[in-house]
């Protein structure tokens, strides 16, 4: 069983950067144990509102003690926001003055050894968020071809030895228990290696699989943008390299009117910004915050503000619209390709 309690991250900060305000309605996509949750709805009163989600539903039951005082203004969702616009229009929650993303993994599930989060406890590799998920880490490491396996590991590990440990593991499988993949992933690379733990690229690998992480952020960042009120901001804290990367591209891109690659001698992508970086910088923990909580030293805050008027986005249909925007990767696309080789040959 877990033994501590989570720490907020950035706390104030993100207080600030939602500029919480009271009668004000908010989103909280990574409700954990609720502390982020339970301060927006502390600024917010009188009249604030919250919709908190969460796909564990531990985290579901832990933020409903922790938000009991404030039941009333509190709407508790056990999904994974993949689906926030379907959460939103079920309960006609838009338009909102903030919305959060508090990535990852709170101290509550990392420390649950039946999670399989941690590799310094043994237990079951699971890495779920939620037990309705089908995949497991252990369904992933005991089937995945090698080929696949080194490339999943190098990408969402950032692992250089991502090679060695997936043929290690494919050479010791079944491999089902933490402790069991950490002994393999030891082996493979020689031991310890610096600061950090040789298993810890390999756990991270696994999970960012498991729970499609990447690919829910880069969906549900879109999503947001179109639930937030004219002034409504957007705040994510992230906790690794790949997740901050997809927040920063796209909070520089909406912010931009044109994204037309740099020679591109007039704009063929009809880009037009809808949001505002709040603050240029990105925002990280102060050497205070990071000694009281160690866990906070690798989080990194952004927040932008949305600048299209509320009618505008549910322009010409009267309903609430979901455009798909343009894509970091669409200049890499064949149709894309074609459009730009023909702009540049009427020059
Ligand atoms: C870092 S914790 C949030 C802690 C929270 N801010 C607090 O104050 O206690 C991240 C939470 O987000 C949840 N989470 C991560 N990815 C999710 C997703 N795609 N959909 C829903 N919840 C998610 C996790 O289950 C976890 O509870």
């Amino acid at each position: 069983m877990p033994t501590s309690t989570h720490i907020p991250v950035l706390l104030e900060e993100t207080i600030q950067a939602l500029g919480v305000q009271p009668g004000g309605r908010y989103i909280d996509c990574t409700l954990g144990g609720g502390s982020h949750a339970a301060a927006i709805l502390e600024h917010s009163a009188p009249g604030g509102q919250l919709l908190g989600i969460d796909a564990d539903p531990e985290a579901i039951r832990a933020a409903r003690t922790r938000l009991k005082a404030y039941s009333s203004s509190t709407l508790l969702v056990k999904e994974n926001f993949i689906n926030l616009k379907a959460i939103c229009m079920k309960h006609d929650f838009f338009p909102v003055n903030g919305i959060l993303f508090d990535l990852g993994l709170s101290s509550i599930q990392l420390e649950d050894k039946s999670r399989g989060f941690t590799f310094q406890q043994d237990g079951p590799l699971d890495m779920r968020l939620s037990p309705s998920q089908e995949i497991t880490a252990a369904d992933i490491v005991n089937t995945v071809p090698e080929t696949s396996l080194t490339r999943l590991i190098r990408t969402y590990g950032e692992e250089a030895y991502s090679r060695h440990i997936a043929s290690q593991i494919v050479r010791e499988r079944p491999v089902n228990t933490t402790l069991q993949l950490v002994q393999i992933v030891e082996r493979a690379v020689g031991g310890r290696r610096g600061r950090i733990h040789p298993a810890t690229k390999t756990f991270q690998a696994l999970r960012i699989a498991v729970n499609h992480e990447l690919e829910h952020l880069e969906s549900a960042i879109e999503q947001a943008i179109n639930l937030l009120g004219f002034g409504g901001r957007l705040v994510v804290i992230s906790y690794h390299s790949l997740e901050d990367r997809i927040v920063k591209q796209f909070m520089q891109q909406e912010s931009r009117d044109c994204i037309c690659p740099p020679g591109t001698p007039t704009c063929i992508c009809g880009h037009t910004a809808r949001l505002r970086l709040v603050s240029r910088k990105v925002i990280i923990p102060s050497p205070e915050e990071i000694k009281s909580n160690p866990r906070s030293r690798s989080a990194k805050l952004r927040v932008a503000e949305c600048i299209v008027p509320w009618n505008e986005h549910h322009k010409n249909s009267g309903k609430l619209h979901f455009s798909k925007g343009v894509k970091t990767n669409e200049w890499q696309k064949p149709t894309m390709i074609k459009k730009r080789k023909k702009a540049l040959s009427t020059v």
